[in-house]
């Protein structure tokens, strides 16, 4: 057993890897091994002798096993060691950078309106672009003639009949006209108007207008002011006040201009609102007695209110632009700053 435990020591030093381990077990361990021939010897011997060649027998046994269960444990530790090595993943590595796209600012302001109105009951409609002058001017109080028709430089298309919208007004005729005067309007229209206007930092021959109108029975101004003052608390912000002033339109009687207080100095004056404290964001007013008529509504029985916002104006007030340009060109590195302001 010495003998055998010495020749065991000496081969299991060499031994790194399980394989060549499991070789030497086999080798010493098996039936046919060398240490079961000693088993075997037991049955030749006398019950005293057994007793003390069992035990040493027992004690050697145990001994072995202890060297191979050692260095099998160890080995694989290791191996599990080296394993882990080579499948480690280094976090360190940049990742390749994926460029996603970010809603336009203007869209987004655009949407969030309309959200606002959805949830107030309103329908949002679609009116075209290329309209009649009859729906752009004379139903809404601007036959034709009118000196006030100037101040709309308007893209005719055809002859004088037709051009593109300069406003989204003549959605309210449209729609109006379509519910034939039986039923309540509620309804918003976003969407583009063109008018000859040469391009600046604050004019664009074409923008966006976010229409609204209200047709029902007992509306007034005050109406109005709640719809304008809660849909601003919105958009704007919870401390937003909301300011009429009068003013003029041919479709409204009385026409009033929206402001609100503004968001970045809440009021004291600063370089947005111009020293002011307030900003302009729209025209408004209750509709016109003849606007009503004309369209296919009694006067005598319903009222309404009209709106319109402007959506650029609106979209540069809240994210700090100063070129309303700046919607129309294409240079990304603008669109994703936006975009990470928004998420601030
Ligand atoms: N259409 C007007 C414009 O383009 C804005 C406006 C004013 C719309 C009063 C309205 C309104 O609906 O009631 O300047």
């Amino acid at each position: 057993m010495e003998e055998l435990l010495k020749n065991i020591k000496e081969e299991i030093k060499n031994i790194t890897d399980l394989k060549s381990l499991n070789e030497l077990k086999i080798k010493y361990l098996s039936k046919k091994g060398p240490i079961n021939e000693l088993s075997l010897k037991m049955k030749d011997l006398s019950i005293e002798e057994k007793k003390e060649y069992g035990m040493k027998l027992n004690a050697f046994k145990n001994e072995v096993n202890n060297l191979f269960d050692t260095l099998k444990e160890k080995l694989e530790t290791e191996e599990l060691n080296k394993k882990l090595e080579n499948e480690k993943i280094d976090i360190s590595l940049p990742a390749t950078k994926i460029n996603v796209g970010a809603p336009n600012i203007l869209e987004k302001v655009v949407e969030d309106f309309e959200e606002v109105f959805m949830s107030m009951g309103y329908d949002v409609v679609d009116g075209p672009e290329v309209e009649e002058d009859k729906f752009n001017f004379e139903l809404l109080g601007l036959p034709k003639g009118h000196p006030a028709r100037d101040a709309q430089d308007t893209f005719y298309v055809k002859g004088d009949e037709m051009l593109m919208r300069s406003h989204t007004s003549p959605v309210q005729a449209r729609t109006m006209l379509k519910y034939e005067g039986k039923e309540p309007v509620r309804i918003i229209c976003p969407g583009k108007a063109y008018r000859r206007d040469d391009d600046d930092a604050t004019h664009s021959h074409q923008f966006t207008q976010i229409e609204g109108l209200l047709v029902d029975k007992d509306i007034s101004l005050s109406d109005l002011k709640g719809t304008v003052t809660l849909i601003c608390k919105k958009l704007f912000g919870n401390d937003t006040i909301t300011r009429f002033r009068p003013s003029y339109y041919q479709f409204t009687e009385p026409s009033v201009e929206m402001d609100i207080s503004c968001f970045a100095c809440k009021g004291n004056g600063c370089s947005i609102c111009k020293n002011t404290g307030w900003i302009t964001i729209g025209g408004a007013g209750v509709v016109h007695y003849d606007v009503l008529k004309g369209c296919g509504y009694d006067p005598n029985i319903w009222s309404g209110f009209a709106f319109g916002f402007g959506a650029e104006r609106c979209a540069m007030l809240k994210y700090g632009i100063n070129d309303i340009r700046t919607f129309y060109n294409t240079d990304l590195r603008e669109t994703r700053n936006f975009d990470r302001k928004d998420a601030e």
